[in-house]
């Protein structure tokens, strides 16, 4: 199998790049040209020269490339099953239905002067597209602070999609009380909030989690800390709030890869983020102790349905002329996602 890639890939040429993010399996990710998280993967994407990028990752962020892309460049994602749970946990219609509740509460009007819509990467280019209508940008884990930043200087009041464990860990290292943030719950009528809870509010997060991220729990940072005394506690900031309170640095997959690789040699860290990022930090840095913050089910399944085989298969189909799985974002969709997502990349 890695014969057949490799082949395929030096047919292909400048014309293919293969951009991988840091939960792909290490027969994966091997192959990827830039491996990054999703910031970078997207900023990768914008400067993309040849016909095609090939996305080793998941559904969002090939849908962000094709965003960012040139028109005439195909992004393919090699099994259209490599979705993410947290980005389903959001749909367009339960997003606008909530921001039609928050303008009949008189919080803002249609287009966003009273609350900025920001939006995590991880989400579908129709809420991305939403938010950038209405004055708002997309964020990711790399820049979340800024964008609540740029969006509290422009109104004051935040509505978060979809993982409120990022709003939250953001808006409180922003300085925001966690009391003048409130969850949005989809299934219940004005979000399971009182009109006063919403007015007061400064961020409004919607009820959305990662299910890889939320099973890292205080106790296990507590644990760690018994067993191996002096270590570092790194997390990413999908995990909880109790848990990012208690760890000694938090940030995109990017951040924490730095913060070991720059650490002198001897140090010992333990990481609260997916499995193949910790194993393979651990296995890059053999002179320093890193280990997971909790060894039960820290495996992202939807981007490990990336496999070879799959990677084979559209590379070896490209070579054939044949543009297999490839995403396509809607014109129309498009357009305002691309202003949300410019918006995003300005910042920083
Ligand atoms: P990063 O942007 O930090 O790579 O995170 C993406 C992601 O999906 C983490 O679960
Ligand atoms: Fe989605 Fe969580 Fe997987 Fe990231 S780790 S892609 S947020 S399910």
């Amino acid at each position: 199998m890695d014969g057949r890639i490799a082949a395929a890939k030096a047919t292909l040429g400048s014309e293919c790049i293969v951009l991988g993010h840091h939960y792909q399996r290490d027969e994966v990710i091997r192959f990827a040209d830039c491996r990054g998280d999703s910031h970078r993967l997207s900023q990768m994407a914008a400067q993309a020269k040849g016909s095609y990028i090939v996305f080793c990752g998941v559904h969002f962020m090939a849908e962000s490339a094709d965003i960012l892309a040139r028109p005439g460049q195909a992004v393919v994602l090699p099994d259209l099953n490599a979705g993410c749970s947290m980005a389903d946990m959001a749909e367009i219609s339960q997003v606008e239905d909530a921001w039609e509740q928050l303008v009949n509460l008189g919080l803002t009007d249609d287009e966003g002067s009273g609350i900025t819509p920001i939006t995590y990467m991880n989400s579908t280019a129709a809420i991305k597209a939403f938010c950038g209508e209405r004055g708002g940008m997309v964020c990711t884990s790399s820049n979340a602070k800024a964008a609540f930043e740029w969006a509290l200087r422009r109104n004051g009041k935040i509505f978060f999609l979809p993982d409120q464990h990022l709003g939250r860990n953001t808006g409180y290292a922003r300085g925001i009380p966690l009391d003048e943030m409130v969850v949005w719950d989809p299934y219940m009528l004005q979000g399971g909030q009182t009109a006063e809870r919403l007015r007061k509010a400064k961020a409004i997060l919607w009820k959305g989690h990662c299910s890889v991220h939320q099973r890292f729990l205080p106790e296990h940072v507590d644990k760690v800390r018994a067993n191996y005394p002096g270590i570092q506690v790194m997390v990413h900031p999908e995990c909880r709030w109790e848990v990012c309170q208690k760890a000694d640095g938090i940030g995109s997959t990017d951040y924490l890869i730095k913060v070991v690789r720059q650490a002198p040699a001897g140090s010992s860290f333990a990481i609260g983020t997916e499995i193949h990022l910790v194993n393979r930090v651990a296995k890059e840095n053999p002179d320093k102790r890193v280990i997971t913050l909790d060894d039960s089910g820290c495996l992202c399944t939807t981007m490990f349905r990336i496999s070879p085989q799959h990677l084979c298969w559209a590379l070896e189909n490209l070579v054939d002329g044949n543009v297999v799985n490839q995403i396509k974002v809607k014109d129309n969709v498009k357009k305002w996602a691309r202003v949300a997502l410019d918006r995003m990349l300005e910042i920083q």
